[in-house]
């Protein structure tokens, strides 16, 4: 008989004693499987790396349909397995950080989410167009929460947020991105986008379009620097700036005045991108809330040189640190493989992949207010 899907861990955390707990089980379990989580999906295969696996497993799965195969993530098993595969599965469900399925109204009231047009939503898919819907719904609540005006989106691409964000909620955006052929795609597109929403106006309004930064961001200190220095000139229309992204800048956390109040947002900001705006929204005063939906966890950084200044992306939280957990960058590769591709034609590695590890970095959107639980 099947057991109905594990609901995941009885774990928690609430305290900082629970959450080192959490993560010190999560990285025992995944130093019993190195050598698996260590090899590329190929060399499964190329390898002959299921000779790895017990061969009382082996025979058992073997003679599952694929249906039950599928429902192995979430924690399914089946009374005739062998107790140790059971085990096995059972513990790396119950390992998994949570993550229900939260509605932005729940938590945020007071949002709404404008239908945008067909002109903003030009180059668009629909998945871009319903993200980016839902997400400056929920960043202009927050923003308007916190008293801020300003909104920096970090990793803009072709500015579609950037744009929502000050067409549609006449907020004062800076797109910062590290191509300046985006920069200049999201200026043509934002000039495109004003003189419709001119034409449609009946009174005289004034659109702004986003200010547009091109800076590739390594670091957070950088970024920390980019950021306030936009903010503290973005009186007028759009420049777009090429910023060599080693100025100096006004003082990270001292109070300054003529730097308003203000949001970063980030869609599917890439790798490090994400980790360093936490912690400037950690570190910097004047960054009053953070909406981030994380991206390419695989490209997160690793490593620490002594050489360098710069800390990298993962682990962030002093629980992942202290528990010495490194990941390496195949179980990168492996946590950012999606469950939606678990079909039956591709289930044999899908399945045995299916790791807690991916849960270790993933956050689907952040938003965080509370700088303090942050740190
Ligand atoms: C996945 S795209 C998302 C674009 C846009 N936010 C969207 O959702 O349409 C990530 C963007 O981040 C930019 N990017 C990646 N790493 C960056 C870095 N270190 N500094 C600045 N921009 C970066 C890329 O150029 C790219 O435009």
């Amino acid at each position: 008989m099947a057991a109905s899907p594990a609901s995941g861990g009885a774990r928690s955390c609430e305290t900082a004693e629970q959450t080192r707990e959490w993560m010190e089980a999560i990285a025992s379990f995944l130093g019993r499987h190195r050598p698996l989580l260590e090899a590329h999906v190929v060399n499964f295969f190329k390898d002959r790396l299921w000779e790895m696996v017990d061969a009382d497993w082996m025979e058992c799965l073997r003679r599952e349909p694929v249906e039950s195969l599928l429902m192995l993530p979430s924690g399914c098993v089946q009374d005739h397995w062998p107790s140790s595969l059971q085990e096995f599965i059972l513990t790396a469900r119950s390992l998994v950080l949570p993550r229900e399925q939260k509605s932005p109204k729940s938590f945020l009231p007071n949002s709404r989410v404008a239908s945008i047009g067909t002109v903003l939503a030009q180059g668009m898919n629909s998945k871009k167009k319903h993200e980016i819907e839902a997400l400056s719904g929920m960043v202009d609540a927050i923003a308007r929460s916190r008293g801020a005006k300003t909104v920096v989106d970090v990793g803009s691409g072709q500015g579609y947020l950037a744009q929502a964000l000050s067409f549609e909620y006449q907020l004062a955006v800076i797109a910062i991105d590290a191509s300046s052929h985006h920069a200049s795609v999201t200026n043509t597109r934002a000039e495109r986008i004003k003189k419709h929403y001119a034409a449609k106006c009946v009174e005289k309004q004034q659109f702004k379009v986003p200010r547009t930064v091109t800076c590739h961001v390594l670091s957070s200190d950088t970024l920390a620097a980019v950021v306030l220095d936009a903010c503290q000139d973005n009186h007028g229309e759009h420049v777009t700036e090429s910023n060599n992204c080693n100025q100096s800048s006004p003082q990270i956390g001292q109070p300054n005045h003529s730097i308003p109040q203000l949001v970063l947002a980030g869609l599917h900001a890439c790798g490090d991108l994400s980790v360093n705006m936490l912690r400037v929204f950690v570190s910097c005063e004047q960054v009053q809330a953070l909406v981030s939906v994380g991206c390419c966890y695989n490209l997160l950084s690793e490593d620490c040189h002594e050489d360098t200044d710069t800390s990298p992306g993962f682990p962030i939280s002093n629980a992942a640190k202290s528990s010495k957990l490194v990941l390496g960058k195949s179980i990168r590769d492996l946590a950012c493989q999606r469950d939606g591709e678990a079909s039956p034609r591709k289930w044999p590695y899908k399945i045995l992949i299916y790791m807690p590890s991916e849960q270790l970095f993933k956050w689907d959107v952040l938003c965080a207010e509370n700088k303090s639980a942050c740190a």
